[in-house]
């Protein structure tokens, strides 16, 4: 199959997302409109607000991915829209739209997963990567440590027990006084303070090297705050961001290197708005010199949600067959692998 163009859209949480991409590794356009000021009123998503700036968004949003593209939606090939995981109203935005561009323009519609939109982000850049390699996602809201094995075939071999990384930075930003979202900001403060300066815990699950745990080390941030209250001591925003963020970059690398050792894959990836974090990336970048592996990232701005991660994704959903039917539903709960 030769020159395949997908228009692509996602809308799972906070951003409405439209791309053109061809065979799935060639971005034409990439529109991604951001609510984030909008829920940053409130601390967080608010999942109704979220739902109306879709449908207020998405039909201009996809215009705009055509128009820049310079392609019309004859031109397309097919149209994949991400169906879960995330929040309902947010994805049904975009689903029933995906379905009716598809009924209209009579193209196939394919169904993408989100976490593997998310992985896919790395074929984007890195032209010559190819299954089988060990990916890291961490995202607001899931971290996974997957073996990708081929195109749409993955083993999950290790998953967040309670909060997904990006939760427990957002969580902690706000306690810090950062406000949302967090990630970015921690990322940023974290360049003036002392990541030694506070012992966070490195929280390990008893029966799986791969798993995580973050809310352990949220509490102990919030009890550090309290304490700090409690006998008058002034906080240092900068050594607390520093310290959290060191124990979340500590436990994400070994964890990583551990997957990596055990499969004996020399491929390591990551994925997800938190693989944005430039402090991960050098740990990780320096973890995987030491272990004689190549590292792979993509972009910052194809880390976050986009909507260019879904067409690459949806493009090799296409190559495999995998048409969705006009009765696609939205399913918040969507585990990766599984259709
Ligand atoms: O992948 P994403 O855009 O949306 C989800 O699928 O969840 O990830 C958003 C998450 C948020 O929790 C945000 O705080 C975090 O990614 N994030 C970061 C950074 N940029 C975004 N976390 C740490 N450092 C960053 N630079
Ligand atoms: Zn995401």
């Amino acid at each position: 199959m030769t020159n395949k163009l997908i228009l692509a859209i996602e809308s799972s949480c906070d951003e409405t997302a439209a791309a053109v991409v061809r065979n799935g590794r060639e971005v034409l356009s990439n529109i991604i409109s951001s609510q984030i000021d909008l829920h940053t009123l409130y601390g967080g998503v608010v999942p109704e607000i979220a739902s109306r700036k879709h449908t207020e968004k998405v039909n201009q949003v996809t215009a705009e991915a055509l128009k820049a593209a310079g392609v019309t939606l004859e031109d397309v090939d097919a149209i994949a829209v991400t169906y879960g995981p995330g929040l309902v109203g947010a994805l049904l935005v975009g689903v029933s739209f995906a379905k009716a561009l598809a009924w209209a323009a009579h193209k196939p519609l394919i169904g993408v997963n989100h976490i593997e939109g998310h992985i896919s982000a790395n074929y984007i850049e890195n032209k010559e990567l190819e299954p089988p390699f060990v990916c890291l996602v961490v995202s607001g809201g899931h971290s996974h440590l997957v073996k990708v094995m081929d195109y749409g075939k993955y083993e999950v071999l290790g998953r967040t027990r309670d909060d997904a990384a990006g939760e427990a930075f957002d969580k902690v930003a706000r306690a810090i006084g950062l406000g949302y979202p967090g990630g970015p900001k921690i990322d940023k403060v974290s360049n003036e303070g002392n990541p030694l300066a506070i012992e966070f815990p490195r929280a390990k699950v008893a029966d799986s090297v791969y798993d995580f745990s973050f809310s352990g080390l949220k509490s102990a941030v919030l009890n550090y705050l309290n304490t700090c209250e409690m006998k008058g001591e002034t906080v240092i925003q900068a050594d607390v961001a520093a310290s959290f963020q060191k124990a979340v970059v500590d436990v994400l690398v070994d964890h990583s290197m551990t997957a990596v050792r055990e499969s004996g894959m020399n491929r390591f990836a990551i994925a997800g708005g938190v693989a944005s974090n430039s402090h991960l990336r050098a740990a990780l970048e320096e973890a995987c010199r030491k272990e004689g592996i190549s590292f792979y990232r993509p972009s910052p701005i194809l880390c976050t949600d986009n909507a260019a991660m879904i067409g690459a994704a949806g493009y090799y959903e296409l190559l495999s067959g995998a048409e969705s039917s006009l009765s696609l539903n939205a399913i918040p709960a969507l585990k990766l692998g599984e259709r």
